[in-house]
Formats: C-alpha cells, structure tokens, sequence
C-alpha cells in the first residue's frame, strides 16, 4: 500500500505563519498585465474574500499594472490585519507584456518608496528583487537592499528568478526569505534552486504554479489523477506542489474568485507517495 504522509498546511516567515497557499495578484490587471482589469469590482470583492478563505499571504510587485495591482490590495484590504503583503521591484513596463529589468539602486529605491505609498505602510512585509538587472553589478543592487532592511523600510527581502549561485552571493548582505521562480508540475527547470531552499529554510514561491491554466487541458495522467481525488487538474498540480517540499507556498493567480475558490481546496489533497512519483515521472521532460 502506497503511504500517505500529511502536509503542513502553514509555513513560518520570521514569526508570522504563513497558509501554504498564497494569492498571486498579477491577474487582476488588464490584458498583458496593463492596465485596469476588465471587472475591478469583482477583484476588490475577490481580494476582500482572501481572509475569510484562510489566505494570509498576497503577492504583487509595484510592475502589476503597474501600480493597478497594489493599489486595488490597499483598497480593498489596507490595513491588513493578519496578512502579510509580498511586493516588489526591478522591472519596468513599456507596455503590454514588455519587461525590462532597471536595478540601479536609485531607481530600486524610488520603486520602494512609491510602494510603500500605494500600499500605504511604513514598513513592507516582505520586498523582492524582482529581477537582477544584468546590466548593473548584482552587488550593487544587494547592498542597496540591505539598506533598505536596515532603515526598517522592508521586514523581509525576497529575490525573484534567481540561481543558487546568486541566492548565495545575496547571502553575503541579507538574509534570504523567500525565492520566487518559475515552477510547476510540467516545468521543473529550478530544482537545485528549491532543493537549496529546502536546506536552507527559505521559502521557495513558485510562479505559474498552474503553467497559466495550461494543465486544466491535460487529460492523461493529470486528468486521470484529477478523477481518483474526485479534483480538477490545477488542484492536483497545487497539491503536487505543496507534497513536493515543504518550503514550497504556490501563489496561483486568477482575476475570479470562483477559481480562487476552487484552487484553496487543493490544501486538501493528500496525494499518496506513487501518485506524487506517477505524476512527476509522467511531466519530467516536458517544459511550459
Ligand atoms: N516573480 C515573477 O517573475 C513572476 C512572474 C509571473 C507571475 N508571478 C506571480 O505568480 C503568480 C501566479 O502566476 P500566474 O498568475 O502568472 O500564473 P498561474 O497561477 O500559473 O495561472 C494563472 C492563470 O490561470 C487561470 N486560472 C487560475 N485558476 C484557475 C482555475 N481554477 N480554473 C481556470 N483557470 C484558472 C487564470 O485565469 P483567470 O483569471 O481567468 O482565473 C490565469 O490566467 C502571479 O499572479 C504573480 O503574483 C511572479
């Protein structure tokens, strides 16, 4: 018989608990994350159900939008009693769907302040590089983020799309919280940088944890599994998350809060060891 072994459905960050499920707050934006999403009442009522559906962790970066993302949290849930908001800085918008990673240490620190204004705090929970800019030495960028700690600006600092390599270097100035990377059942391209985590108490955010709904589709092993646990097939990939390591916290992203609803039911599901395995070998060589 296949074991089952319970997972913890909460994570320490410094002394606050964490539920293993967070909120991804990119979604609720507009089209190619610009711009007002298409029904903002509905993500002011979405954002304001978080508590009341156990979330306690929300993350968004002043990039959402920009700016569309934090400020719709502060509207509906300023001044957060219990939560813990995750923001962060490094990337700038040209437009829909355009990126470009600005890690001068002044520019990090207007992005730090103009948060800390949306959101309407002294002090953020938990600040992530969003990007290290390959265009500034990666030093610079550390050394003005531990600054940022050590005025009592930011509680924890968090790095984003990083390897280990950085997350060490990163070591040297701060401590590291959270590591938030690309991962998901069908791409699993930052194990060394999760197994890390997991040696190093960090808690390890994986983005696109539902390969933006791309798994929904999936009607081989991912369905069959979804039809055992009587579950959808972005539930079995949260509950394949949570089971693979416990520094993981998900932070699926939606803009409705039916979805939202049914993705926090994942925490409920105990996959056996050989459906965990079955599922892991049947997505190891395939990438999002
Ligand atoms: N650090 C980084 O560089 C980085 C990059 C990207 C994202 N992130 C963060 O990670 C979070 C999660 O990533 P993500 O939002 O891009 O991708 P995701 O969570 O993998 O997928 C989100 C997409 O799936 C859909 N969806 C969610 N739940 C669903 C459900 N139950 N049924 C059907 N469709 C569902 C959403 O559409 P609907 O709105 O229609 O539900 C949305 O289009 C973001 O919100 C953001 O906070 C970080």
């Amino acid at each position: 018989m296949s074991e089952l072994n319970t997972i913890q459905t909460h994570i320490n960050l410094g002394d606050r608990q964490l539920h293993r499920i967070g909120f991804g707050s990119m979604r609720i934006t507009g089209a190619g994350v610009w711009g007002q999403p298409d029904d903002p009442a509905h993500c002011l009522e979405l954002l304001r159900r978080l508590p009341e559906l156990g979330v306690n962790f929300i993350d968004t970066a002043d990039s959402y939008g920009p700016n569309v993302s934090e400020d719709l949290i502060a509207e509906a849930l300023y001044p957060y009693k219990g939560l813990t908001i995750a923001t962060k800085a490094g990337l700038t918008r040209q437009g829909p769907n355009i990126w470009t990673p600005v890690g001068r240490p002044e520019y990090l620190r207007q992005s730090l302040l103009m948060s800390l204004r949306r959101l309407k705090v002294e002090q953020i929970d938990l600040w992530q590089l969003h990007r290290i800019d390959p265009k500034v030495p990666r030093d610079e960028q550390f050394q003005v983020v531990a600054e940022f700690q050590k005025e009592g600006l930011i509680k924890h600092i968090g790095l984003s799309e990083v390897k280990v390599e950085d997350i060490k270097e990163a070591q040297k100035y701060f401590n590291v919280d959270t590591v938030q990377n690309q991962f998901n059942l069908i791409n699993r391209q930052y194990e060394d940088e999760l197994d890390f985590c997991a040696a190093n108490q960090i808690i390890f955010i994986p983005w696109y944890p539902l390969a933006k709904n791309a798994l929904a589709g999936k009607l081989d092993v991912l369905g069959q599994m979804a039809q055992k646990y009587q579950a959808t097939p972005n539930q079995i990939a949260i509950a394949w998350l949570l089971k693979r390591s416990p520094v993981i916290l998900p932070i699926p992203g939606t803009s409705k809060l039916q979805h939202f609803e049914e993705n926090m039911q994942a925490i409920d599901i105990q996959l056996t060891d050989q459906d965990f395995a079955l599922l892991a070998d049947a997505y190891k060589t395939v990438t999002s």
